[in-house]
């Protein structure tokens, strides 16, 4: 059997600056810009293997064969992958995620930002930075910001061509912390790619876009600047724009239980006490709590004391997708 196969790392990521809604659902190209960093306590590693002995594709998570939703979704980017590398063999690949799947933690960013770099070096691709990026936005939007460095800002362009993230920041630029509070293990009810399709449906989300690039600048300015008070403002408001679309979408999503906005007061609480802290929320109700390196400790144990918490995971700002041995 020849040894076509590789093994790639890829961190999680979290959004200061929220991508919601396509121009394009098919090639993912999204209506605004968007702003992350990478998280380096959440990853997924995954090994493609290609071979001509394969008669289909084979997917393992977690060591387990994946559900077929997951599978088709799995080998219509592998697709996108073998016309790339005009070769026409099926792959087994297999994806672990260091962080417990069924937590309430989006794992797409990660996985397929992973399955990007492995499946492309194994198949005998050699990309460029930006066009692993292009090819990750393939399989979930926000993969494509899980492929560069650090702080990272996806350009939402106009074709798959121009639609790809960068670094803007390294990760040790700024010491800032993410602090996943999973308050429900469900799973999502409508997921994101869903979700995406129903955004042009709420009133509010032309606006949204409209006043996306002065909220992409004011976080630009307050990473380069170091400025917690600029970004914790922004930040919230552009996680409660997000959602203020989602909840008056048709069909409406409102992903905020109790204990969310429970969290939400009391971090806005301890921000007026002078601590820098504020929250974000992606398409569920987990609450990302960002802080400083010098106030994670403290913000860990406030959380530990509120109701209702099932589990708090901890990630410094991480680096970009590698290869490992
Ligand atoms: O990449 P997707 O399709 O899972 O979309 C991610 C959407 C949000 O997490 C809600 C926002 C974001 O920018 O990460």
């Amino acid at each position: 059997m020849s040894n076509l196969s590789a093994t790639a790392v890829a961190c999680a990521n979290i959004a200061l600056i929220k991508y919601w809604g396509n121009k394009n659902d098919a090639l993912r190209i999204p209506e605004n810009g968007s702003i992350s960093f990478n998280l380096d306590s959440l990853f997924t590693q995954t090994k493609v293997s290609f071979a001509q002995e394969f008669s289909s594709d084979q997917l393992l998570i977690n060591g387990k064969p994946a559900d077929p939703a997951a599978l088709i979704r799995v080998e219509t980017f592998l697709d996108i992958i073998r016309n790339l590398a005009g070769k026409r063999m099926f792959a087994k690949v297999e994806s672990e995620n260091n962080f417990p799947i069924g937590t309430g933690i989006a794992s797409s960013a990660s996985s397929f930002a992973a399955l990007s770099l492995s499946a492309s070096i194994a198949i005998g691709l050699d990309l460029s930075e930006k066009d692993l990026s292009r090819l990750a936005r393939r399989g979930s939007g926000s993969a494509c910001r899980s492929i560069p460095a650090g702080y990272v800002e996806w350009y939402p362009g106009k074709s798959d061509e121009d639609s790809y993230a960068e670094s803007i920041a390294p990760a040790n630029y700024w010491n800032l912390m993410d602090l996943v509070v999973v308050v429900s293990q469900e799973h999502k009810k409508v997921g994101s790619t869903e979700g995406h399709k129903l955004a042009c449906s709420s009133p509010f989300q032309k606006i949204r876009i409209e006043n996306s690039p002065e909220r992409l600048s004011v976080i630009r300015n307050a990473i380069r600047r170091k400025d917690f008070q600029a970004l914790a403002d922004m930040v919230e408001k552009d996680s409660n724009m997000m959602h203020a679309v989602m909840m008056t979408s048709s069909p409406s999503l409102l992903y905020w239980q109790p204990t969310t906005i429970a969290i939400m007061h009391a971090v806005q609480e301890w921000r007026r006490s002078g601590i820098p802290v504020c929250y974000t929320l992606d398409a569920g109700p987990n609450v990302h709590v960002i802080t400083t390196k010098d106030y994670y400790k403290l913000i860990h144990e406030k959380l530990s004391e509120l109701a209702g918490i099932s589990q708090v995971y901890s990630s410094k700002v991480g680096g970009k997708a590698h290869l490992i041995e």
